[in-house]
This record gives structure tokens, sequence and C-alpha cells, in this order.
């Protein structure tokens, strides 16, 4: 194998791997798959008004007894918002955004939603998954 051959092989196995590792023409989004489970028979979920953050989701049951999950981060900058159970919404610490329980923005800065995510519940066991 003279070094013109050589070149044009490896070149080829070098683009033939970066196609198989991000699919043909890179075109696929990074997402990260949700879906996990919860134990709610005890700590913040065993208790309406209460929530915790997993993976990046909050999580929160409602006064009325609903699992509700969306997105922990504010749409704004980033910051981890927290679940206000007695206006059944998700506001942000830092400059004060609030998103409805589906997570929708009922308040700026923030102007895009928050990622809403489903909830199943089997026993004491939540899903929440997308
Ligand atoms: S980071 Fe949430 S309102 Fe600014």
């Amino acid at each position: 194998m003279n070094r013109k051959d050589f070149i044009a092989n490896v070149g080829f196995g070098a683009v033939a791997l970066l196609a198989a590792q991000c699919g043909i023409g890179c075109n696929k989004q990074n997402t990260t798959a949700v879906d996990f489970t919860l134990d709610v028979s005890t700590g913040a979920l065993s208790q309406s008004g209460g929530y915790l953050i997993n993976n990046g989701v909050i999580v929160a049951k409602t006064l009325t007894g609903d699992f509700i999950a969306v997105t922990a981060a504010c749409s704004h900058e980033g910051t981890s918002v927290r679940y206000s159970s007695s206006g059944n919404n998700f506001v942000c610490p830092s400059h004060g955004a609030t998103f409805n329980s589906s997570g929708s923005v009922t308040k700026g800065p923030a102007n895009t939603s928050l990622t809403q995510y489903k909830t199943a519940l089997s026993g004491n066991t939540l899903r929440v998954y997308a």
C-alpha cells in the first residue's frame, strides 16, 4: 500500500466512524430521555405540597394529591425553580419568573416554557417520563 492509498483508507475509516457515532449527517439533537421512578411513600413526595428535584426534573405533589413534573432549570438563566403549593406553580428565586403547573411562563423575565413530563403512579412508585 502506497502513501496515497493509506491516507485514503484511513480517511474513509475516520469518516465512517464519525458517521456511525452521531448518525449520518449528525442531525440528531443531543437529548437525554427522562424516565425514572421515585418512591413516594416517604420523603417530600409523601406529603401534599412537597417537591424534590431528581435528574434535572422538579417533581411536586399538589395540594389535591396530583403529581406534576417539569424541567427544574429556569429557562431564563438556569436557576433551579421551586414549587409553590399555594399557587400550584413554579417560581424562580433568581429573577422572579413564574410558571404554571404545566410549565408555561406566567411571568417573565423567562420567555420559554419549562418542559413538562408525564407522571404515572403505581402503588408507591411514581414514574416520571417524557
Ligand atoms: S434565572 Fe429564573 S428568572 Fe432569571
